[in-house]
C-alpha cells in the first residue's frame, strides 16, 4: 500500500500570534468596527485565506519562503485596520507596527522579520519583487466576488474581480 509522507510545516510564531489575547482583541474589535461594513471584511477568515493562497502560490511557482512567514504576514497584514478606522492612520503603516511588537518576541531571523514586515508595508501595492507581488496577489484572490452581494457597488476593476474559483 502507498503511504502519504506526511511534511507539514509547524507554524511556532503565526500560532503565538494566533493564540495572543492581545491579537484576539484586535479582531474582536475590528469585527465590531466593520459589523456595517458592506464591501470585503478584514477578519480571521481572510487572513487565513491570504495565508493559505500566499503558501499555495509560493508551490506552485516554486518561491522558497518559509510557511510560517507567510501566515504571520496573512495575519497582521489587516490588523492595523483598527488604527485606522479610529485614527485615520494607513493601515500598512499600522499593521507593521503591531507586526513589529510580535516580531521581537519572535524566534525568525532578522531575515525574516524584515520579509514579514515588507509583506506587510507593501501588500497594497503591485510587489516590488517575486514574494511582495505574491502576497499582494494572495491579498486580492482571496476574495469570492461572485458571491458577494456589494459587487455593484465596488470599486474594484472588472478584471480583478473573482468571478470563478481559482484558490
Ligand atoms: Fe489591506
Ligand atoms: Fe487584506
Amino acid at each position: 500500500m502507498d503511504t502519504v509522507k506526511r511534511v507539514e510545516e509547524p507554524m511556532e510564531n503565526a500560532n503565538r500570534i494566533y493564540q495572543d489575547p492581545y491579537y484576539v482583541t484586535l479582531l474582536s474589535r475590528l469585527e465590531e468596527l466593520e459589523k456595517e461594513r458592506v464591501f470585503c471584511k478584514h477578519d480571521l477568515s481572510h487572513f487565513l485565506s491570504v495565508g493559505r493562497i500566499a503558501y499555495i502560490l509560493s508551490l506552485e511557482e516554486g518561491l522558497s519562503v518559509s510557511k510560517d512567514v507567510l501566515y504571520t504576514a496573512a495575519l497582521l497584514h489587516d490588523i492595523g485596520r483598527v488604527e485606522e478606522l479610529t485614527s485615520g492612520i494607513s493601515h500598512d503603516e499600522a499593521s507593521a507596527s503591531i507586526a513589529e511588537k510580535f516580531l521581537a518576541e519572535s524566534t525568525f531571523t532578522d531575515e525574516e522579520k524584515q520579509t514579514v514586515l515588507s509583506l506587510i508595508r507593501g501588500h497594497r501595492n503591485r510587489g516590488e519583487n517575486s514574494l511582495t507581488e505574491l502576497f499582494y496577489r494572495a491579498d486580492k484572490l482571496s476574495r469570492s466576488c461572485a458571491y458577494c452581494p456589494a459587487i455593484d457597488l465596488c470599486h474594484w476593476p472588472e478584471e480583478r474581480k473573482n468571478r470563478t474559483l481559482r484558490y
